[in-house]
Parts: C-alpha cells; structure tokens; sequence
C-alpha cells in the first residue's frame, strides 16, 4: 500500500527567533501548492507561535517537540496540551529517544503523553529506537516493539488516523551514520507487525511510519525506498532550507 510520504523537520533546541522565521518562510514559499505529500516542522516552544504565523495559509504544519502530561497547574516550566493547540500547533512528537534518553521520559510518561495530546486533538508522532548496544545484543526489535506498545496503551483504534510513528535508532541520531535501507526497512516491518497485532491489518497498512538519524539530500530516496519507510523525521538536516528541501522533494 502506498502511504503519502511525511517529512518533517525537529529543530530540536537550535536556531533563534529570526532564524526560525526566515526558515519558516523560506519554505513555505518553495512548498507552496505542495499537496503529494506531507510537510511538518517542529519548531522550539517559544517560537511556534510566530512559525504558525509565518506558515499561515501554507500546507506545512507546525508541531511542538514535546508537552506535558498534566493537564494545567503546579508544573513550573511545564507546557500543555491546550497551550499547543491555543497557539495553533497541530502535531507533537512524543519520545524523542532525547526526551527518553538524557531526561529519563519512560514508556509510561510517554504513553501518558499520547493521552493528553490526542484527548485535544493534536496528531502525535510516537518515537521509537534502539541504543548501540540493544542492538548490538540483538535487541532491537523487542525494544522498539515494547516502546510502541508501551507508547499506545489505551489508544483507542479510532485515535490511529493521528498517530505517526517515527523509528529512530538512537546510535543514528546526529552522528551521520544513518541505518541502511535494509535496518530500517526490516525494523519498520516489525512495528508495522505489532500495530497489526495491537489494531488489525487495515489501521496497521495505514499509519505511517518515518524513519530518522542522519537523513540528508543523498541518502532519503534510498532510505524511502525501503519496505514500510513512509517518510522521515530530521534534526541537521532541517535547519536550512535548501537541505531540507532536498529531502522534502526526493523523487
Ligand atoms: P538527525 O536527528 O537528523 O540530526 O540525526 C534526527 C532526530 O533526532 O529526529
């Protein structure tokens, strides 16, 4: 089944507020009428405001790079669900293997994330991944099929029309050695199993699921053309327009 293609740009904690605006308008006018496939960025909280003003009227989305699972209250430096939507975020990323990796986010927080954002309305994108040494022990897809698993307790299958997943092998994240076509096709393959097992073949065929680490202009229409492989979540990459759009347009 062909799935339309979603690439979408992590900034991550990078560039300031000029810079986030001029790249923002820098590809809404090249994406301009773009409709073949899917085009998100995720710019940092206290920029989504002015990107959403920037991409008024453009197919791109904008997302934030994380919320909180609290609904309001007593969470100094926290940001919520409806605080997203009230600046016209549409999407988030839950589980940035950062997010799990140097700020202890567990499957359970992560799970409890999905819950707020989609009980608002938001689309998530689920990060999932394994570390060298998972795999390296021969661990990977009993890791990133717990994640996924773990990330969607309770997700009802009606909700999984906002779900995107994202595999992303943490030792590919920003260290230019991206997995090959064949580790990321056989991974996604996997993830695409359990979401059968968890919510049957016709939901399972039709989420989409990106893959990330060290995506560039050269390596996307190989990586694309693996099995599963339905788009891809970038960090270096995505800083500049002209990289970016080199992968966004892969043919
Ligand atoms: P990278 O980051 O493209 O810089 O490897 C990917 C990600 O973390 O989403």
């Amino acid at each position: 089944m062909k799935r339309k293609p979603f690439l979408a740009g992590n900034w991550k904690m990078n560039l300031d507020r000029k810079a986030s605006v001029e790249l923002a308008r820098g590809l809404r006018d090249a994406l301009a009428g773009t409709n073949d496939r899917d085009v998100a960025v995720f710019p940092p909280f206290v920029y989504l405001d002015e990107v959403v003003q920037a991409l008024a009227g453009s197919p791109i989305k904008v997302g934030a790079q994380n919320l909180c699972d609290e609904k309001n209250g007593a969470f100094t430096g926290e940001i919520s669900a409806e605080m997203l939507v009230d600046v016209g975020a549409k999407l988030v990323l839950v589980g940035h293997s950062e997010r799990r990796h140097l700020y202890g986010e567990s499957d359970e927080l992560c799970n409890r994330k999905v819950q707020r954002a989609l009980s608002v309305g938001l689309d998530v994108v689920l990060c999932v991944g394994e570390k060298l040494d998972e795999r390296d022990g021969g661990r990977t897809d009993a890791v990133i099929g717990r994640q996924l698993e773990a990330g969607l307790a309770g997700v009802a299958a009606g909700s999984m029309g906002k779900l995107t997943v994202a595999y992303e092998p943490v030792w590919a994240i920003g260290t230019g050695r991206n997995a090959t076509p064949e580790q990321a096709g056989a991974a996604h393959t996997h993830l695409r199993g359990v979401l059968r097992r968890l919510y049957g073949d016709a939901i399972a065929q039709s989420v989409r699921i990106q893959y990330g680490g060290s995506v560039k202009p050269d390596n996307i229409s190989t990586l694309m053309n693996a099995p599963d492989v339905d788009g891809a979540l970038v960090g270096g990459a995505s800083l500049k327009v002209d990289s970016f759009l080199g992968i966004v347009r892969f043919k």
